[in-house]
């Protein structure tokens, strides 16, 4: 049995008992793994937020700010919907939008306007919104605000809990790394905290102003470069470096200097 220097020369990543490398690099894998399967929802969620895949700042000025220029049911009366009712029904119905939707005037008039016009596959169609019922005419006729507030508190603070957690232990682990130089460690570990404070930030800036929309993708793309390093260098030293049989000593007293 080798004995345990009192300096804790093992205490760094290429010589840490297999005990705990097991724990290290499972943890990684499993966390890499679920990292890499959040940015294929982010693409199938948000990515197609405008309709085309893959992430663009539309994305996310779409997800965040949505899109104000007009509500649904003005959006298709103008496009796929079009050729539905005469002119003067198109007119009428995107008035009373615009006014609010208000009920007083669904009683007297718009309800037959779309009992004429739109009922005949708006309320017989499975999976097309019924519009013989005021509430589901008022859903299409509401702008587009993007995420609400309710939906960004709630996953603002899901996101700062779970993702610091993810962040504290992977910079923990790299914190025993041989090899880099210190300024490099600290920031390294300090910067996916800095993006992720940026990037929920930048969620309530877009929905405020459609110009910060570029901040989520700096704030997104700067946490994940910085974890992926860690990621990567934390793997090797484990696994690889381990190899040449080299003691290479207290990964944090190094730091102490
Ligand atoms: C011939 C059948 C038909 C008629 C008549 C019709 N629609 Fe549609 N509508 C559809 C279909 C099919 C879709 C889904 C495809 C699409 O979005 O273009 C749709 C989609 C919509 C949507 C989008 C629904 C959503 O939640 O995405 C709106 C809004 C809409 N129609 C409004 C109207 C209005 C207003 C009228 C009457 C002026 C009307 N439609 C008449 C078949 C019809």
């Amino acid at each position: 049995m080798k004995s345990i220097p009192p300096n804790l020369a093992w205490l760094n990543l290429p010589n840490l008992p297999a005990s705990v490398k097991v724990l290290f690099s499972g943890y990684l894998i499993a966390v890499g793994l679920g990292l890499c399967v959040a940015g294929l929802q982010i693409m199938l969620t948000h990515g197609m937020a405008d309709g085309k895949l893959g992430l663009s700042l539309d994305d996310i000025v779409y997800s965040y700010y949505g899109d104000r220029s007009g509500s649904t049911l003005e959006g298709k009366l103008n496009g796929s919907m079009k050729e539905m009712g005469t002119p003067e029904a198109r007119l009428d119905i995107i008035k009373w939008a615009r006014n609010g939707a208000p009920a007083a005037e669904w009683e007297t008039h718009i309800r037959d306007t779309f009992k004429q016009h739109c009922v005949m596959c708006h309320g017989t169609t499975p999976g097309l919104p019924d519009f013989s019922k005021l509430e589901e005419v008022k859903k299409a006729a509401k702008v587009n605000e993007g995420a609400s507030i309710q939906t960004l508190t709630r996953v603002s603070h899901i996101h700062l809990f779970g993702i610091s957690f993810i962040f504290f232990f992977v910079g923990f682990i790299f914190s025993f790394a041989v090899g880099v130089p210190k300024w490099l460690k600290i920031s390294v570990i300090a910067i996916p905290f800095g993006f992720l404070i940026l990037d929920v930030l930048s969620w309530w800036l877009t929905k405020w102003n459609p110009h910060f929309a570029w901040l989520t993708i700096i704030g997104g793309f700067g946490y994940s470069v910085a974890s992926t390093i860690m990621w990567f260098v934390s793997m090797y030293q484990m696994l690889i470096l381990s190899r040449n049989g080299k003691i290479y000593g207290n990964a944090w007293e190094a730091d102490l200097k």
